[in-house]
């Protein structure tokens, strides 16, 4: 008998990566999506690449009386790996009502069905953008966590705060919260990758679809900061790698080798890379040169962040395999596949 894990939001971009690297190591997926930022056909990707279609029930986890009825007819559910949320910063400060009711109800839900279970093991999606701006670079997991610069990053702040709260009262409950950095790239087969709906707002995609013609040029938001190009810095992590994150994070709880019944680790490869590197290092695997133009400061930006990434890499034994050129190159080949280009 295959051991059964949910992954909630696993048709979205992180998620069906982790679906993939589940059923290779030989899980039995079940996904929950409610398809508001993603597709079925994500279904047919995840297929192709492992030959064994996931089980998928579209959910919607606001609906507390279908999570209900999900963990009743589930209830050897033997880990939880939870997704499902709206994630555009821009957008939750615009709209923070519906980022706290999509990022915060579900998770509440969800830990009330989990507490149910006989095994209660659970993986957190939570970003770097925690911390804020840290004092103190390469951040570390004890940095301490700053007022998150939108709506969207205090929904990551409260739920790792609830996960935390509820594992001090109860034992059963094991969890682990993943903090990623930025992560950008595709599966090697482009067959899964990140869906852009609308023009992106994030540095990657935008670049990606520049270099096809969408658009054309990229705006670099401030070009006056402390840094050595007077551009922002970050840590691009291969989404590849971080979905085998997760997988290792979920074996440590269900092999039962966790030290604390709640644990946090970063997920960055360590090395910060500025905006102007990444669109030269574009430039270099596709041969293409980028128009760009400098503009105002991005409001919320942080100047940089990048990842201590020795409590992962000691206590998880694990380490990103893949460069950025790799996660650049598999952005690219994704996108061309998407508009059909060779
Ligand atoms: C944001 C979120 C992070 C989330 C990530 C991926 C914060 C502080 N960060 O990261 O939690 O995981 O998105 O969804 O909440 N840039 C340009 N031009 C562009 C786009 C971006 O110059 O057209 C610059 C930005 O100013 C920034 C860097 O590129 O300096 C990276 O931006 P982006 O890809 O949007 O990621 P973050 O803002 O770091």
């Amino acid at each position: 008998m295959k051991t059964k894990i949910l992954v909630t939001g696993g048709l979205g971009y992180i998620g069906s990566h982790v679906v993939v690297e589940l059923q290779s190591q030989g899980f039995e997926v079940i996904i929950i999506d409610d398809l508001s930022n993603s597709s079925e056909n994500v279904l047919d990707g995840i297929y192709s690449i492992s030959k064994i279609k996931p089980l998928f029930e579209k959910i919607d986890l606001k609906d507390r009386k279908s999570v209900v009825k999900f963990f009743k007819n589930h209830s050897d559910v033997k880990g939880v790996i939870h997704f499902a949320a709206s994630k555009s910063v821009e957008e939750s400060t615009i709209n923070p009502l519906k980022y706290y009711k999509n990022n915060v109800n579900p998770l509440i839900y969800l830990l009330h069905e989990i507490g149910k279970l006989s095994v209660q093991k659970l993986i957190f999606s939570s970003s770097c953008t925690v911390y804020g701006q840290a004092d103190i670079l390469p951040i570390k997991e004890n940095s301490t966590l700053k007022e998150p610069e939108s709506p969207y990053g205090f929904t990551k702040k409260i739920g790792e705060k609830i996960i935390k709260d509820l594992c001090a009262v109860n034992n059963t409950l094991n969890s682990v919260s993943l903090r990623y950095f930025n992560p950008i790239g595709a599966h090697k087969s482009a067959n899964i990758g990140e869906l852009t709906i609308g023009t992106p707002q994030n540095l990657v995609p935008f670049v990606i679809q520049t270099g096809i013609g969408i658009h054309e040029k990229i705006s670099i938001f401030g070009k006056d900061y402390s840094t050595p190009d007077g551009t922002c810095i970050r840590d691009y992590i291969h989404v590849v790698d971080l979905a085998k994150a997760h997988v290792i994070a979920l074996k440590r709880l269900l092999e039962e080798n966790n030290i604390e019944n709640y644990e946090v680790y970063n997920i960055g490869t360590g090395k910060g890379y500025s905006v102007m590197e990444i669109i030269s290092a574009f430039e270099e695997i596709s041969g293409i040169k980028l128009n760009y133009s400098i503009k105002e400061r991005r409001k919320g930006d942080i100047m940089s962040a990048y990842a201590d990434t020795k409590k992962a890499n000691l206590i998880l034994n694990w380490k990103p395999e893949l460069t950025l050129k790799d996660a650049l190159s598999s952005a690219w080949k994704w996108e061309k596949k998407q508009l059909k280009l060779k």
